[in-house]
């Protein structure tokens, strides 16, 4: 069967998160992506958190699957020409350096387009243009200066990050997205263009709501979902809401059987107000369904706490499956909170391939989180990570390199 990107050849110039999410992703769909690492050393994840001496790390072979190795020294001028020479046989560039690190190599919008005007080049950087556009950013820089850090945790503590990598896995989606519209446009307009996503704005794009709250807190000075209404106070910026639902369905993480000794024995329970009725049925208060304190959403933010904590009293009795299952047969919306060991274990996950077990010629077996999009015209088998280099012969080969020229740009450590 024929992938949704087959044809397209993406040279690959990322390293770490963002850059290389973004890369898999498009793997997943079809396109051919020859990753460009530096010769020796190569991506620097491949060595960071290892588990496993001498072994890329799994930082690494989880977010290079479905790609081509190649070594080439951007530093050395014959290296650049091989550079030159994958920019006129692919269709895009994506890199994540720091700014300005590929204009010092001499690769140029106005060069590439010289060489290659119908290629995409693509970027992740931490900010946009602006006081910190030349800045260096990780993870956790970007989801505070997006928004994530001030409006996560719990109101009496610090400003928290989130596990999710929403800085950068989810620039990478972002550039993906981009770069996927950047394609379809050409074929029309014959160009490429440049496509940038700076992880600031796409922590942004993915706290949208809170910017929405903002603007309802400057209006009305409160608001009645949040967690500091009635009894609490409200600033002037949106304050964090622990686990209070960002939606317009009051929700939170109640207590389940078991949680003495497993800190993961918690549901997530959503007073959606179509099933109050059986929410009320359930936890044994049929009175509250009539009840005037109870009966409307509008009274019951009033009492949300009351009412969370005896909610709690009904799922502390069940552990969270059990409870999962019950809710369900009343369509009451409701989640366990799983760990990293449930997930891996979990069946569903494995039968749709958003967990796979992966095979790696020096690692051995590992788990991965496979492709999360599905298409019906486009399945995605997930392949290993490769070895640093294992392409290079292969890929210079395809690129009209004699076995002789390539022995000598090896030799003169171009490659
Ligand atoms: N051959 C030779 N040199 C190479 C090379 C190759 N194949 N690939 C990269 N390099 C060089 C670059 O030219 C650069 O050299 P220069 O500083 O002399 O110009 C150098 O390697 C380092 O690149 P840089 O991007 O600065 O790496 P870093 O490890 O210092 O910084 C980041 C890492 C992630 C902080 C930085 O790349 C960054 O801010 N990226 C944009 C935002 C981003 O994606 N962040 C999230 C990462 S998950």
């Amino acid at each position: 069967m024929s992938k949704a990107l087959e044809g397209v050849r993406i040279l690959d110039f990322t390293h770490v998160q963002s850059g290389p999410t973004c890369t898999q992703l498009l793997a997943w769909l079809g396109a051919d992506v020859i990753k460009v690492e530096r010769p020796g050393e190569g991506d620097a994840t491949r060595a960071q958190l290892r588990d496993i001496p001498g072994v890329d790390s799994l930082y690494f072979t989880m977010l290079n699957h479905n790609k081509r190795s190649i070594t080439v020294n951007s530093k050395s001028p014959k290296g650049l020409a091989v550079l030159d020479r994958l920019i006129a046989a692919c269709d895009v560039m994506v890199e994540n350096f720091a700014p300005g690190a590929l204009d010092r190599m001499g690769l140029t919008w106005e060069h590439i387009q010289a060489i290659n005007p119908r290629m995409v080049v693509a970027s992740v950087k931490g900010f946009g243009p602006g006081p910190y556009e030349s800045c260096k950013v990780y993870e956790n820089v970007a989801q505070c200066a997006g928004g994530s850090a001030s409006t996560t945790g719990f109101d009496d503590g610090p400003p928290m990050v989130t596990g999710a990598q929403i800085g950068d896995s989810g620039t990478g989606v972002h550039l993906a997205l981009g770069i996927v519209a950047a394609l379809y446009q050409r074929t029309h307009s014959g160009r490429g263009q440049k496509v940038l996503a700076p992880m600031q704005d796409a922590v942004l794009n993915l706290c949208r709501v809170k910017l929405r709250d903002q603007q309802r807190l400057e209006r009305t000075h409160t608001m009645h979902e949040y967690p500091q209404y009635p009894d609490g106070k409200f600033g002037d910026a949106v304050p964090r809401a622990g686990n209070a639902s960002g939606g317009g369905q009051p929700g939170s993480i109640l207590r389940c059987k078991g949680w003495e000794t497993d800190p993961n024995a918690y549901i997530y329970f959503i007073t959606q107000a179509a099933v109050w009725p059986a929410v009320c049925q359930v936890i044994g208060e049929p009175g509250w369904i009539d009840d005037e304190a109870y009966a409307t959403p509008q009274a019951r933010l009033l009492h949300l706490k009351p009412i969370f904590a005896r909610i709690e009293q009904w799922t502390m009795t069940k552990d969270k499956f059990e409870a999962m299952e019950i809710l369900n047969r009343y369509d009451i919306p409701c989640g366990p909170i799983l760990s990293m060991k449930e997930i891996a274990n979990e069946p569903a996950l494995r039968a749709t391939g958003t967990v796979v077990e992966v095979d790696h010629p020096t690692r051995g077996k590992y788990l991965s989180v496979g492709n999360p999009i599905k298409m019906s015209d486009s399945p995605t088998e997930v392949t290993r990570s490769p070895l640093l280099g294992e392409h290079t012969d292969d890929v210079l080969a395809q690129l009209g390199f004699a076995p002789a020229d390539i022995a000598q740009l090896r030799a003169e450590g171009a490659i």
